[in-house]
């Protein structure tokens, strides 16, 4: 197997954190670089199992700075980036857009300009030569709300045009959109995908599943917007990262791949399933729970469907989604119960003194 050094940005948050551990212990020849501002998103207690191993360095430190981000690559010879770290929460792009322009938009172009730097990329001729085997890989991890929103049929395919209507999903287009162009225009060797909405182990309590998981857990209310009836393709996280590995060995340059669960909801749906989920675990008598659903204002600009064409990936790549829905919100419900903790310093704000204990001396 070859050495790499691979940059995973990210790396404490949910879907970065499940990436950083599977690459950490399947991969031992690799040096994984962990680099993460640590936002309010970000939670090294995601990857407390992990952070001794001696292939697993953390990072902190922000993509926006662009002279930390150029040294950082100098001093880590880094050969491949993961890139993970954005603000990825729809309802914050709404209340504060520019911390989404920053980071997903400027701090992807910092590390674009530091990878094609680094790499020596030269005008067009890594991206055109696809055939050769490649030293360097920046691959980076998009969502399907890039595309907009479906109506009631159809799927969105790697081919579908952009149309985004959140402040996030536009900054994530954008960001798209730089990569390719240092891709045609540098020879950036680089390769992204789009992910439906993922759920499970980690996810920040913000997120409709583990809001909701959490609220039915303290018999808070549980806000559903406007009519509940919009819906998503969730995919669980594992199968995410799972794809993300293969993409990332075995993914052709310059290429996008669609990543989707197959798994449509609508929300009120999801949340009654996961109100009869709960009832039976926390031994509540059955529909106890739903009572605590309650309707709000709607979100502005709120996208009324997703649902991804994944063809691509399983006939290229050979992946599929491997976890059906019920065993992985069963999953899910399970290890937010066995990890009160978990939650209650993300409550607390304990999480944010992970750092200054287990880091600021080594
Ligand atoms: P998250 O919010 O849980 O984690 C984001 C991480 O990035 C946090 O650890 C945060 O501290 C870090 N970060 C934020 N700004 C940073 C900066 N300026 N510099 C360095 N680090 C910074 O997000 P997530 O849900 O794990 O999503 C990860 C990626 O996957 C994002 O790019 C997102 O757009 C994409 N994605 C997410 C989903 C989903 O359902 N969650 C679906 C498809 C794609
Ligand atoms: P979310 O988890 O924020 O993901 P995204 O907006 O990226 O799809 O929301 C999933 C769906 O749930 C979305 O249609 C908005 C809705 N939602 C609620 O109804 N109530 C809530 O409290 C939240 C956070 C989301």
């Amino acid at each position: 197997m070859n050495k790499k050094t691979i940059l995973v940005t990210g790396g404490a948050g949910f879907i970065g954190s499940h990436v950083v551990r599977r690459l950490v212990t399947r991969y031992p020849d690799y040096t994984i670089v962990n680099l993460d501002k640590l936002t309010y998103a970000g939670n090294l207690e995601n990857i407390s199992d992990i952070e001794n191993k001696p292939n697993y360095k953390f990072v902190k430190g922000d993509i926006v700075d662009a002279d930390f981000i150029q040294e950082l690559f100098s001093r880590e010879k880094l050969t491949d980036v993961i890139h993970l770290a954005a603000e990825s929460h729809v309802d914050r792009s709404i209340s504060n857009p520019l911390e989404f322009i920053r980071t997903n938009i400027l701090g992807t172009v910092n590390l674009l300009n530091a990878a094609k730097f680094s790499w020596n990329c030269r005008l067009g001729t890594e991206s055109s030569d696809t055939e050769s085997p490649r030293r360097n890989l920046f691959y980076h991890i998009s969502t399907d709300e890039v595309y907009g929103s479906l109506g009631p049929s159809g799927l969105f395919t790697e081919n579908s045009p952009y149309d985004p209507h959140s402040p996030y999903s536009a900054s994530k287009a954008s960001s798209d959109h730089l990569v390719r162009a240092y891709a045609d225009t540098f020879g950036l060797p680089a390769v992204i995908s789009n992910c439906s909405n993922n759920y499970g182990p980690f996810q920040f309590p913000e997120k409709l599943i583990p809001l909701a998981l959490n609220n039915i857990r303290q018999n808070k209310p549980i806000p559903i917007y406007g009519k509940g009836e919009n819906i998503r393709d969730w995919l669980f996280v594992e199968d995410h990262t799972l794809a993300i590995d293969l993409i990332f060995h075995k993914g052709k340059r310059s290429e996008t791949y669609n990543i989707g669960g197959h798994n449509e909801w609508k929300n009120i749906d999801l949340i009654l399933l996961l109100c009869g989920i709960m009832d039976r675990h926390l031994k509540r008598t059955a529909g106890t729970s739903e009572k605590l659903i309650t309707y709000v204002t709607d979100r502005s600009g709120h996208d009324l469907r997703y649902a991804i064409d994944s063809s691509k990936i399983d006939r290229e790549l050979g992946w599929k989604p491997s976890v059906k829905f019920e065993e992985g919100l069963e999953k899910t419900v399970r290890w937010y119960l066995d990890n009160e903790s978990w939650l209650s310093n993300i409550t607390t704000g304990n999480y944010k003194m992970y750092y200054e204990k287990q880091y600021a001396n080594r």
